[in-house]
């Protein structure tokens, strides 16, 4: 088999950089280019690595010049459906890690996937074990009444809960088909102590300078509790799910929604 021909956008950013040595290491990968809109200069050094790995300030001459076989996009949430129109409307594979596309632009790049036979995967978390967290949750589920979640995440992160957290609670809600059951507190000393609540689950984030992700899925019923923690340390955690979603991109036609999707996993996916 050759190598796949790799570009990744968004390559001078904290994901990008290490899609780039990701990339790098796997011999059945080949970075062919990289684009970031900070570039300055022609080429992207990466330790031990002889070739030269030329860098462009905008994805649409990479394109031109490159006609990679897949596109990794790691930038922010206003570029991805832009990035994602060139890579499909020009012949490329897409793999998509930049977080806050909406329904209408997964719909797009959908639509754009099928007309141009070209596989695209977006997918909100690669870590491989946070979507395992995720499955193995969604199975506890539907045995037991009562779930909270507790994630943490470093203090600079924007929002609260989690992205994971929420996609947490809903699977489990999905796959269990009714509310858990929630505690009522009769006297809420400090208000707020119980976390926030989805039909049932209740979500306490914590956010401190320090870790990068963690999530604990904490199961309750007569006598017993079962708990499902993830730890993410690094984001290298992220590498091996991305590059097994560029593997398998390029065998696919249309759009997949999650790495779960690609993991078999069975029915009851996270
Ligand atoms: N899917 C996942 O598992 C996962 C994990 C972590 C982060 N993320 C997401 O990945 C994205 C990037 O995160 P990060 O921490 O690397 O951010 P970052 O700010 O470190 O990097 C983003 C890079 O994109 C570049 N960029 C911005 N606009 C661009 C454009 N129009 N064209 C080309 N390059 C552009 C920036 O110059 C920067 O180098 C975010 O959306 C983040 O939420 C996803």
């Amino acid at each position: 088999m050759s190598q796949i021909k790799v570009a990744v956008n968004g390559a001078l950013g904290r994901m990008g950089e290490q899609v780039v040595s990701a990339v790098v290491a796997d011999p059945d990968l080949i970075l062919t280019c990289a684009s970031d809109i900070r570039a300055d200069k022609g080429n992207i050094s990466v330790q031990g690595y002889d070739n030269r790995v030329p860098l462009y300030p905008d994805l649409a001459t990479l394109i031109e010049m490159h006609h990679p076989d897949v596109v990794v996009d790691f930038t922010v949430a206003g570029a991805a459906l832009g990035s994602a129109r060139l890579a499909l409307k020009n012949g490329s594979h897409l793999v998509m890690g930049t977080t806050g596309l909406k329904e209408a632009d997964l719909k797009e790049i959908g639509e754009l996937a099928e007309r141009y036979k070209k596989g695209a995967v977006v997918a909100p978390n690669f870590a491989i074990g946070a979507v395992i967290m995720m499955h193995m949750a969604s199975i506890a589920a539907r045995y037991f009444d009562n779930a909270e979640i507790i994630e943490m995440h470093h203090d600079r992160k924007a929002d609260a809960p989690s992205g994971t957290a929420l996609a947490t609670a809903d699977a489990m809600l999905e796959a269990r088909g009714k509310p858990f059951k929630y505690p009522r507190t009769e006297k809420e000393t400090l208000r707020g102590t119980r976390g926030g609540q989805k039909d049932g689950v209740a979500i306490h984030s914590v956010r401190l300078p320090g870790p990068v992700a963690s999530q604990e899925v904490i199961f309750g019923t007569l006598g017993q509790t079962l708990t499902i923690r993830h730890d993410t340390f690094s984001r290298e955690s992220y590498m091996p799910g991305v590059i097994l979603a560029i593997k398998e991109v390029v065998k696919l036609q249309g759009l997949v929604v999650g790495l779960h999707s690609l993991l078999n996993l069975g029915e009851n996916n996270g």
